[in-house]
């Protein structure tokens, strides 16, 4: 997607569209007055009928308006102005977004009337424009023989003389990076478990990180093996699939410079073993990978924005399937670190998996971590679907990754972490049991999970709710949604030992 900037006025622009975005407080907003006098008080009449209401994402599309040059016009509603923020702007234009790639076209043109004399206004909606065109623009059709988005080729701003050009720009190659950062993780969630699988996840990183400039390392079966991981072995033994791990390597900060690890759970399938899941739980479990996309999307983004600090992220790889060979009830499984794992159920095996992979960061000298999992279903029930659980065992970190959220608009909620609920995993048999009791699964689960980081810093991002969707709605496609993606690009930004 091309971007060009232009101080031409919007009625003689020339686009396939023309996407103007209106605030509710009209009255407030010299703009509309201009608009609407071109228009021989055509939006007041509109807005008086209640066919015009600029509340966030409301879409009203005009065509063939003499005073335009462009042949369509779709007014955008923005919510009021006081109350304008990076969330409502995304939500708006991805709205815009999926509206108008349902068909094919060419040149867009935006234009936020009071974006003119804003500059930082101008910025966030530059960048977030820019991200929610390329996010909006693809779904999760991935298997239908029939097109039905199409790519926008150019997206044009209409600005006023005094912006900055240098810095329009940067909004949106920052735009640019994160959007094909989420559509990187949403294919590969969007993907089905018959295509990606332990070894095409671990093929197809390898291939983008050889385009990227990451390093890359897979280790396979043997080597986990010998890597003494047999908890994250044992999830993945009943399945045809032999399980892998994936190690992306960003080295902007130096030799001597902390590294950042980003962890992710990448179970391909969850059947939920021989613990098995029943349909309607199975059905979208291909999307039990979302951890480890989420990795990689940011890890794309972050050698691409060459952010200058050391970042490596770690794939977890496993299909949880059922056979003759699969991991069962009673099983003492020993993870990477020693700890002893009495297995009583199979479809816990999320944690399995990041145990050692945690585990595994630890040993190779991470000096943060921060994990992402669609780990429980008891975290959905706590936090709904748009929420990210967040759990830690270290309180400034947590607090990091928070301002990292709020950064980039993305919701996420701290959970407690208290002690009583490690005594619920005892066991009588090993260490520990990889279940405790229904209740306050979501941290149990976190604190099965703390067990593995030592001291380390950790954060670990429960995105069972909101990694995928299950329906479409006017501003997001169903299916994978990439969440997170940003907010670990703003904490990798952020980061410092
Ligand atoms: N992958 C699931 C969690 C999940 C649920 C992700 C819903 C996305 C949407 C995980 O492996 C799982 O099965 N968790 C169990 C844990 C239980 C057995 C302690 C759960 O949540 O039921
Ligand atoms: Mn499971
Ligand atoms: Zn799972």
């Amino acid at each position: 997607m091309k971007m060009t900037l232009t101080n031409t006025n919007m009625q003689n622009i020339n686009a396939d569209w023309l996407v103007l975005g209106l605030f509710e407080n009209a009255a407030e907003n010299s703009q509309f007055a201009e608009i609407d006098d071109s228009l021989q008080g055509e939006l007041s009449r509109l807005r008086e009928r209640g066919d015009l209401t600029n509340r966030v994402g409301d879409l009203l599309s005009l065509y063939d308006l003499p005073e335009f040059q462009s042949p369509r016009i779709l007014l955008c509603g923005l919510g009021k102005r006081e109350e304008f923020d990076r969330t409502k702007c995304s939500r708006a234009f991805l709205t815009v977004a999926r509206k108008i790639s349902e068909k094919e076209t060419n040149c867009v043109a935006v234009s936020i009337p009071e974006v003119v004399s804003n500059s930082q206004l101008t910025s966030m909606v530059i960048e977030s424009a820019t991200r929610e065109f390329l996010v909006g623009a693809v779904g999760q059709n991935l298997y239908q023989t029939k097109l039905s988005r199409f790519p926008i080729g150019e997206l044009t701003f209409l600005l006023g003389k005094s912006n900055d050009e240098t810095e329009a720009k940067r909004a949106f190659d920052y735009g640019t990076i994160t959007g094909n950062a989420i559509n990187t993780t949403r294919e590969l969630i969007n993907r089905s478990a018959g295509d990606i699988y332990p070894e095409s996840f671990a093929q197809q990183v390898k291939e983008f990180a050889d385009r990227t400039g990451l390093e890359c390392e897979i280790l396979d079966e043997k080597n986990l093996a010998e890597e003494k991981m047999g908890s994250l072995l044992a999830v993945g033994q009943g399945s045809d699939r032999p399980p892998r791990v994936v190690i992306l390597r960003h080295q902007g900060g130096g030799n001597d410079a902390p590294t950042l690890a980003l962890v992710g759970k990448g179970v391909t399938f969850d059947s939920g073993g021989l613990s098995l899941k029943p349909t309607d739980g199975m059905k979208t479990m291909k999307c039990d990978m979302s951890g480890a996309a989420t990795v990689v999307g940011a890890m794309q983004a972050i050698a691409e924005l060459k952010l200058p600090v050391n970042v490596t992220g770690y794939a977890g790889l496993a299909e949880n399937m059922v056979s003759g060979s699969s991991y069962k009830l009673g099983d003492v499984l020993t993870a990477r670190n020693g700890v002893t794992i009495e297995v009583l159920n199979t479809d816990a095996e999320g944690r399995l998996v990041l145990a050692d992979v945690l585990a595994l960061a630890v040993d190779r000298g991470a000096a943060k971590i921060i994990d992402l999992a669609t780990l429980t279903g008891a975290c959905v029930v706590a936090l709904g679907e748009e929420l990210t659980g967040c759990f830690s065992n270290n309180q400034p970190w947590a607090d990091a990754l928070k301002t990292a959220a709020e950064n980039c608009g993305e919701r996420l909620w701290q959970m407690p972490m208290d002690d009583h609920f490690a005594e619920l995993l005892k066991s009588d048999v090993a260490d520990c049991k990889n279940v405790g009791p229904r209740w306050g699964g979501a941290i149990t689960a976190a604190k099965f999970l703390e067990k593995f980081v030592g001291k380390t810093p950790w954060v670990h991002l429960d995105i069972a709710g909101p990694a995928f969707a299950s329906s479409n709605k006017p501003h997001r496609e169903g299916g994978a949604t990439g969440v997170m993606v940003q907010t670990l690009i703003q904490a990798a930004s952020q980061f410092t030992a």
